[in-house]
């Protein structure tokens, strides 16, 4: 820490940035594709890309291109005109999730806001309120008060209550316990298909089967989390079309604008018949500068083979991490799909972490025990294995340890 200490950027964050962060030891200043340089050169493969985020990687030159472009063109007018980039946006997600229409917003707590807003808002539509939701234990929805409602763990919540009284949590992989804790009272279930902060724990084919049945039987609604799942993460454009689930309404958020801060809620037109003008709204949400950023993405991922790719480098990457577990004993299991995987120890994971930086590799801790793998989603084979060569030394350093 004393090295850390002398440097000016830590000084300066100490003494005026909010303490709401614990940050690694390093000043990232620098992106080249997969890997980023800190403020003394050093190198490092980048295997969480800011959590989610820089799925195209860093300094992508299409990204870059469109964003400086659009900033000489017109960057915010307000959702109070018309403007031609946020249409094509809704239109290329509706497309994709087979939902029927967007809401734009800035970020992925505000897209859950929006979803459990929408949700109310049908049932009071249908005349027949429903306060109540249903959530999951280990989910993470967000650090706004109604995200932070269906939010589990205790940790983020607490500090913040009385939240939203009307939330029943039930454990995520029973089966059982969903089907009792819904009833004609519930207003809609909330689950993310892969759970990503709580520990990368996808769904089981029976819980999301009665996550359906659930809602078959009561009319809830299910709100599908895709902030951190979804948009190709997994090689599939949302991790629930391989549970079958048929959400009612999906937050995005993340990998939409690559790095340009952008959300949204996408919804079936049964709730979208529901909305009316002036039910809900944002200041910046979908201006032009985050739709031209989604539209570099989403081309990106649907027509220039990005989604393809992930799903052929995901089956490198779930073999070589695999490989990486069977090796190291204090590693429980790998868990994940496509380039989503988190890697469970029977230890605090935080040191695995300090290690792989050492050694230039980024990874994160969730869960307290799972290293959260997350790499842009442009890595190749051969990144992956020289990414994974250095946790594998992290591995084996902290394993030396005892
Ligand atoms: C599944 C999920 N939902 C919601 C959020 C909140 O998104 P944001 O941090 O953009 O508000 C996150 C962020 O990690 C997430 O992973």
């Amino acid at each position: 820490m004393t090295v850390a200490v002398e440097n000016a950027v830590v000084a300066r964050e100490a003494r005026y940035v909010l303490q709401t962060y614990k940050r690694n030891p390093v000043t990232l200043v620098r992106g080249q594709g997969v890997r980023l340089y800190d403020d003394q050169g050093k190198e490092y493969l980048d295997l969480l890309s800011g959590i989610g985020v820089a799925a195209l990687g860093h300094a992508h030159p299409a990204l870059a291109r469109a964003v400086a472009d659009q900033m000489q063109t017109l960057i915010h007018t307000s959702n109070l005109f018309y403007q031609p980039l946020q249409g094509q946006v809704a239109e290329r997600l509706a497309r994709l999730s087979g939902l029927h229409r967007a809401f734009i917003c800035n970020s992925g707590t505000e897209a859950v806001e929006a979803c459990l807003k929408f949700a109310r808002r049908y049932w009071f539509t249908k005349g027949e309120p429903r306060a109540e939701f249903i959530a999951l234990e280990h989910s993470f929805h967000g650090r706004t008060f109604g995200a932070l409602s269906v939010t589990s763990d205790p940790h983020y919540r607490e500090p913040f209550e009385p939240l939203l009284p009307t939330v029943k949590f039930v454990s995520n992989s029973d089966p059982q316990a969903l089907l009792a804790a819904v009833s004609n009272k519930t207003c809609a279930i909330i689950a993310e298909p892969i759970q990503g902060e709580g520990g990368i724990r996808p769904l089981s084919p029976a819980f999301a089967a009665s996550i359906t049945e659930a809602c078959a039987k009561t009319g809830a609604l299910y709100i599908a989390d895709e902030i951190q799942s979804g948009l190709g993460r997994t090689g599939e454009a949302f991790a629930f079309s391989a549970l079958g689930l048929k959400p009612h309404l999906v937050s995005v958020g993340k990998a939409l604008g690559g790095g340009v801060p952008i959300g949204a809620a996408l919804v079936h037109q049964d709730v979208a018949d529901a909305i009316k003008f002036g039910d809900h709204g944002t200041t910046y949400g979908g201006n032009l500068l985050a739709c031209r950023a989604a539209l570099v993405y989403l081309t990106e991922l649907v027509d220039n083979g990005l989604m393809a790719h992930v799903a052929r480098v995901g089956r490198h990457f779930e073999r070589a991490l695999k490989a990486l577990a069977a090796k190291h004993a204090f590693v429980k299991e790998a868990r994940g799909a496509g380039l989503m995987w988190g890697l469970d120890l029977n230890r605090d994971a935080a040191p695995v972490v300090a290690a792989g930086l050492e050694r230039g590799v980024i990874v994160n801790r969730t869960s307290e025990t799972v290293v959260r793998l997350l790499p842009p989603l442009v890595i190749t084979e051969p990144d992956i294995d020289e990414a994974l060569a250095r946790l594998d030394a992290a591995l084996a350093a902290v394993g030396a340890q005892g």
